[in-house]
């Protein structure tokens, strides 16, 4: 300072201090306002660049500023979003959940929300949005495109929810042991997946022409059981393009419906194939009613009934497997009780029967038949019969050619007729058919070496398409029948032969009695008597018949051994020296030496053997006692002697009854066996045992 009077006063001094503030202040602004510029200009470009859309909107939703990407995002351009309110593109059902939420958002803090926007051109696009309150009162939402994301966890739910239902499925399937039990199983939880209001499966025959509707549910129950041509069949666009096949008004469209359903309720349905390892099997279809409440199944329905019909298609050949395999079996066990019942009964009508019975069973058919050829009068007779409506065919016979088993038979081969309908008929098979309702017919000539014996006829009520392992097994059947025939004659013939044999011994036998009757000078009919009571106190004493066939032959030939004995000593007058009796008393010997060489006489030797053998042991040949001594030969032993006494002898004329048979009681414990003659004497006394006398 130079002098006081230069110093600023006081005045000055505030007004200075007051444009420094000013100055300051106008700093610090122009600071502020560059620093809010570069804010701006960033905030600016954010907002042109960001890849989220961005939107700010005022208090009642009417949008104030735009970025690219949310008109990208949209479809829009900004002018047409400035002028609209956002609630204009939230969709409806969002917009009723979640409102604007302007109220909820407090100032700074920003609120996350989903929400579903629709485009321009009314696709939805989903967006997860942050919706923060500005300063000024205005909401800014940002809001990013989620749409694909969400997509994508919706198809891998829905994915798991299919792989799940599928699983499900397939536990349940598990549980079946039979195509019949599958079916089922299947449809029920094919409606409750797939909130279906009918269902059926279809299976192709094996002509691949015909198609059987396997089984029906809800709409399409009626027609279970239905054989159809596919041509007219739902299944025969998926049949021929191996791909599902879906319709959203199936009632409507001009095709031949099957019979048995009612079509006009139907609405959409689906069909997919049954398919395993690239065959089909067969179709399976879902149907919704028809009406304005009701929904075409979805591409994604379409494809897990697909999924379903892949998973059926591979069980099915399973339980396919398991039954052939099971249905081999059992005809295995069938051919097997046929050739038990061949070889067990003679008897071809329990045969036949069973091979009736076996029939029916096995190929599953209503009626079967079995007709023999005479081979005299070259008719056909029907020998066995079963599954026919009360008639009786016993009486029928047809002629060589004539009706479809004559026919067979003619021609030697078989007869097929799987629609019998449209097959001509002579008289005679119309006679035979008449009533029966029959529908299929097939006729297999019975031939054993080389020879016709009969005709197997099969007769089925239902048209029936045969496979070739049906058909082979007929003809197994039948060719069983014919060894059956076959084996019938042969045995009876046998039979016959052996009859005839054995007659022809038995006569001999007696022949060769009654010749050594009249070389011993016995009276006429020695051996024929002491045979029939032998034969009585054998039976009455509990010998069985076939016991009985032997003492029998051993009666008649007991003395056969005498033949052995010269005539000087068999014929002596009087009594014997001890050298003769030496001889004599070697007769049941030479007997044994004779018939042991017989092979049928060998079990009737114990009477010409032992005949001479006595109760306490002193007989011979040699001195058997008591029980050793065989007891046909026991038996007999009484009777010899008792008859012996009473028939005149070389040596001693005939005594009375009355003395032999006081010998007879005197010699029971000693020479006879005193059971024996205990039975002898009781069966005198009822007078069943001598000639004349009642027979048992
Ligand atoms: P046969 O004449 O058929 O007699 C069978 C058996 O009946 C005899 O067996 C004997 O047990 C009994 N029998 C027969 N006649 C008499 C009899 O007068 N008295 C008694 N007590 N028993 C009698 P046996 O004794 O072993 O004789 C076997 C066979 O030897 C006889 O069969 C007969 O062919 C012959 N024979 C036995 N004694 C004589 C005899 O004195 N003279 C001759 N020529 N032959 C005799
Ligand atoms: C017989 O061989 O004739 C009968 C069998 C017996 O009882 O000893
Ligand atoms: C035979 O072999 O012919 C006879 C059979 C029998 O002992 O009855
Ligand atoms: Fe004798
Ligand atoms: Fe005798």
């Amino acid at each position: 300072y130079a002098s006081e009077a230069d110093a600023f006063g006081p005045g000055e001094v505030e007004l200075l201090r007051k444009l420094a503030d000013n100055l300051s202040f106008g700093i610090k602004a122009l600071r502020d306002r560059t620093a809010f510029k570069e804010s701006e200009v960033r905030y600016h470009s954010l907002f042109q660049q960001a890849t989220d859309g961005i939107l700010s909107v005022d208090a009642q939703g009417r949008i104030r500023e735009c970025n690219p990407s949310i008109c990208a995002m949209l479809g829009y351009e900004c002018e047409e979003l400035l002028a609209k309110n956002l609630q204009e593109l939230i969709s409806p059902e969002d917009l009723a959940a979640k409102p604007l939420m302007i109220a909820q958002a407090a100032e700074g803090e920003p609120l996350f929300v989903e929400r579903k926007l629709c485009r321009k051109d009314g696709a939805v696009v989903i967006t997860e949005a942050s919706v923060t309150k500005l300063e000024s009162g205005l909401l800014l939402e940002i809001a990013r495109d989620v749409t694909e994301r969400k997509q994508r966890e919706e198809e891998i739910r829905a994915r798991n929810a299919e792989l799940a239902a599928l699983y499900g499925l397939s536990t349940h399937m598990r549980a079946a042991k039979r195509t019949a039990e599958l079916l089922p199983i299947v449809l029920v939880e094919i409606h409750r997946l797939l909130g279906a209001d009918g269902s059926r499966v279809t299976l192709l025959l094996p002509d691949r022409v015909l198609c059987t509707i396997a089984l029906g549910e809800g709409l399409w129950k009626k027609s279970t059981g239905l054989t159809i041509p596919v041509e007219q069949c739902f299944c025969r666009p998926v049949v021929q393009t191996g791909k599902p096949y879906a319709s959203e008004d199936y009632g409507a469209e001009a095709r031949a419906l099957p019979p048995g359903s009612k079509e006009e309720e139907i609405g959409p349905v689906a069909f997919v194939p049954l398919k395993s390892e690239e065959e089909l099997l067969g179709v399976l279809g879902i149907a919704r009613h028809r009406g304005a409440d009701s929904r075409p199944f979805t591409p994604a329905e379409v494809r897990l009934l697909a999924a379903i019909g892949e998973m059926v298609g591979n069980v099915l050949r399973r339980l396919k497997l398991y039954e052939e395999a099971e249905r081999r079996l059992r005809h295995t066990q069938a051919l097997r009780s046929i050739d038990m019942a061949i070889t067990g009964s003679l008897d071809l009508r329990v045969t036949f029967k069973v091979i009736l019975d076996e029939i029916t069973a096995q190929l599953g058919v209503d009626a079967a038949a079995i007709l023999r050829l005479d081979p005299y009068t070259k008719t056909l007779k029907y020998e066995a019969w079963r599954g026919f409506r009360g008639k009786n065919l016993g009486h029928i016979a047809l002629g060589l050619g004539e009706g479809f088993a004559g026919r067979a038979a003619l021609e030697r081969s078989s007869l097929y007729l799987p629609e019998l309908g449209e097959a001509e008929q002579d008289a005679a098979q119309e006679q035979l058919l008449a009533g029966e309702g029959f529908a299929a017919y097939y006729a297999v000539p019975l031939i054993a070496k080389g020879h016709v014996q009969g005709v197997l006829e099969i007769f089925c009520r239902k048209p029936a398409v045969p496979d070739g392992e049906w058909l082979e097994f007929l003809e197994t059947l039948a060719g069983q029948a014919a060894v059956a025939i076959d084996n019938a004659e042969l045995f009876h013939d046998l039979e016959r032969a052996n009859v005839e044999l054995i007659r022809a011994y038995d006569a001999t036998i007696e022949g060769w009695a009654y010749a050594l009757d009249l070389k011993d000078e016995e009276t006429e009919g020695h051996s024929r008597r002491v045979t029939e009571m032998t034969l009585r106190i054998a039976r009455e004493m509990g010998l069985k018949d076939e016991e009985l066939v032997h003492v029998r032959r051993g009666a008649l030939l007991h003395d056969i051994g005498k033949m052995g004995v010269p005539d000087a000593i068999l014929l002596k007058p009087g009594k014997l020296t001890d050298e003769e009796w030496e001889i004599m008393r070697r007769h049941p010997v030479y007997a044994y030496q004779m018939l042991s060489r017989i092979g049928y006489l060998r079990p009737a030797l114990d009477i010409p053997y032992c005949h001479h053998e006595k109760w306490d042991g002193t007989g011979y040949p040699r001195g058997l006692k008591g029980e050793e001594i065989p007891l046909p030969a026991r038996i007999f032993a009484v009777v010899d002697v008792f008859d012996a006494l009473t028939s005149d002898r070389p040596y001693r004329p005939a005594w009375p009854k009355e003395k032999a048979l006081a010998y007879l009681r005197q010699q029971a414990g000693r020479h006879f066996d005193p059971r024996v003659v205990e039975a002898f004497l009781s069966l005198t006394e009822q007078n069943l045992l001598f000639e004349g006398d009642g027979t048992p």
